[in-house]
């Protein structure tokens, strides 16, 4: 007897122009369990995902709901039955409210109106249940990236849809948003729902998947029951053949410019702020006052709404301020001025690279330059794209981009490798200040570690000074000091690595400890 699954995929192709993103992949999942696809950027997770949401068409293979095959591609109505997806990227449409996106090509009617009433009551509960505070009635481009993200889990729980596709769902979510979104999936597993789960924090895997298929280069290399394999033996099945990634440290130092000595006498180098107040959505910020020297290595992390990623943003330009002042090498910023920030040498990696940190239809090349455009051109103010791309190369490939070439639009990339193209942006310029805000998101496991010593290594060579604002912990474990925000104030600091992870995640609660008292 054949067993039926509730979604099977049997040799599935798609190929980009020369890119064989997806070379023969099958994949099954039952009813009532969860899958995780796991895989470095750019394994085709999401090119699956695609496939199985019915948004594009595989060149070869098939797709089976239930044993039937899938209905054709012009049959929107019957994907949606059958399949609800979180994107990696989102699709939320910016100018319309929370109820309107949540019922996006789904509205409930009665008789011949639209029942908004239904509609913003069910939006509502759904959003109780995860005790969230968003209105359903606000205007989805007034919300963070997180709850963005939300509102997208949202759209897809509320379809009632028997498959759920979640592609790196948790990716904008802390820690607390994550535990309810694995007891909702919980929960929708245990009703026979099934689920697909893509994340590259392995360990979440490991917490809610019962299997686990592994990709690499558009293949399947493994499915095996959770409990048959560690994370490590994951890693190296999802990186295959260790291709040296050479020495990082000196890759990048050749591309780095060496500090010129001299600066300025009189003036406090590094980054100086001093008494800042903002008002953001992402969190307020209540007198912050903060020095990072030359070659100082600080990293700021706290919970959603503690202030952290508008410290980031107020100091790269992209947010204005109220009161106080930043100043970089003695040059004073101006408020929500990103060009003068530029100018005055902050780097900066935003934390939502999709809206900020590129370009989507211009090449590789071009975006990684684009901080440097007036380097590069000539006395005339012309800048030829080769020159552009041939100085964007070294640093794509030190930071293993996987591109088909600097002229590839950065939209055609994975989400991963988009994320790299704005880290390649921010180092280019030479900064001597470095903002990044959640610099791995959405970065691979194994490419990590090339992204944080990218950053790392460029501080120490070039002296530039290095703010690193994220609420992932592995981010600043090489920093020489975190400081921890609590509702917009600086609560404690820690100089002494290795960090306490303990003690900093009890530190973002407001909870100080004996030994942080004590220090
Ligand atoms: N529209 C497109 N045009 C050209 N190439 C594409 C397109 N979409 C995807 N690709 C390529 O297909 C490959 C697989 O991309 P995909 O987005 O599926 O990776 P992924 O596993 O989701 O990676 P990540 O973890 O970074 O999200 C990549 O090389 C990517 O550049
Ligand atoms: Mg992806």
């Amino acid at each position: 007897m054949t067993q039926l699954f509730a979604v099977e995929a049997k040799g599935i192709e798609k190929s980009f122009g020369s890119t064989k993103a997806l070379r023969g992949v099958d994949l099954r999942i039952s009813a009532g369990q969860c899958l995780g696809l796991v895989g470095r950027n750019g394994a085709g997770k999401s090119t699956l995902v695609s496939v199985l949401s019915g948004l594009s068409k595989p060149d070869n293979g098939q797709v089976f709901f239930d044993g039937e095959p899938a209905p054709s591609l012009k049959d929107v109505e019957g994907w949606r039955l059958r399949i609800a997806t979180v994107f990696q990227h989102s699709k939320v449409v910016p100018q319309l409210s929370v109820t309107e996106n949540v019922f996006l090509g789904n509205i409930i009617t009665r008789g011949k109106l639209v029942d908004w009433k239904v509609m913003r009551e069910k939006t509502r509960t759904i959003i109780d249940e995860w005790n969230f505070d968003i209105s359903v009635t606000a205007r989805c481009e007034t919300l963070t990236v997180e709850q963005l993200q939300i509102v997208e889990i949202v759209r897809a729980l509320a379809t009632g849809s028997r498959c759920i596709l979640l592609d790196e769902p948790t990716a904008a979510l802390e820690r607390r948003a994550v535990d309810r979104l694995f007891d909702r999936v919980t929960q929708l597993v245990a009703s026979g729902v099934s689920v697909l789960y893509i994340s590259h924090h392995l360990e979440e895997v490991f917490e809610i998947c019962s299997e686990v298929t592994i990709l690499r280069d558009g293949k399947v290399v493994m499915t095996t029951p959770i409990e048959h394999i560690t994370k490590d033996q994951m890693v190296a099945a999802m990186v295959g053949e260790v291709t040296t990634t050479g020495d990082v440290a000196s890759g990048f130092s050749s591309l780095l410019h060496q500090p010129t000595g001299s600066q300025g006498v009189g003036t406090t180098q590094g980054l100086v702020i001093e008494n800042l107040r903002v008002t953001s959505i992402r969190g307020d910020l209540d007198g912050i006052s903060l020095v990072v020297r030359p070659g100082e290595r600080v990293g700021v992390t706290g919970l959603l709404g503690a202030g952290v990623a508008t410290l980031g943003r107020a100091v790269a330009g992209a947010t204005k301020f109220d009161e106080g002042s930043i100043s970089v090498d003695g040059v004073a910023l101006r408020s929500g001025r990103r060009d003068i920030a530029l100018k005055s040498g902050v780097g900066y990696i935003p934390e939502n690279r999709q809206v900020e940190g590129f370009v989507a239809n211009l090449g590789v090349g071009e975006n990684a330059t684009m901080t440097v455009t007036r380097r590069l051109a000539t006395r005339w103010g012309f800048v030829n794209p080769q020159r552009r791309n041939n100085a964007a190369l070294p640093w794509a490939q030190s930071l293993s981009l996987v591109t088909s070439g600097m002229k590839q639009p950065v939209g055609e990339l994975s989400g991963g490798n988009q994320q790299k193209v704005t880290v390649v942006r921010s180092l280019i310029s030479n900064p001597s200040l470095i903002v990044a805000v959640t610099p791995t998101r959405g970065v691979d496991v194994a490419s990590k570690s090339l992204v944080m010593s990218s950053l790392i290594v460029a501080a120490r060579s070039t002296g530039a000074a290095l703010l690193i604002c994220s609420d992932e912990l592995d981010d600043l474990a090489e920093c020489d000091r975190v400081i921890v925000l609590f509702r917009g104030k600086i609560f404690t600091e820690f100089t002494q690595s290795p960090f306490d992870r303990e003690l900093i995640i009890a530190a973002t609660e407001g909870i100080s400890t004996q030994e942080q008292a004590a220090s």
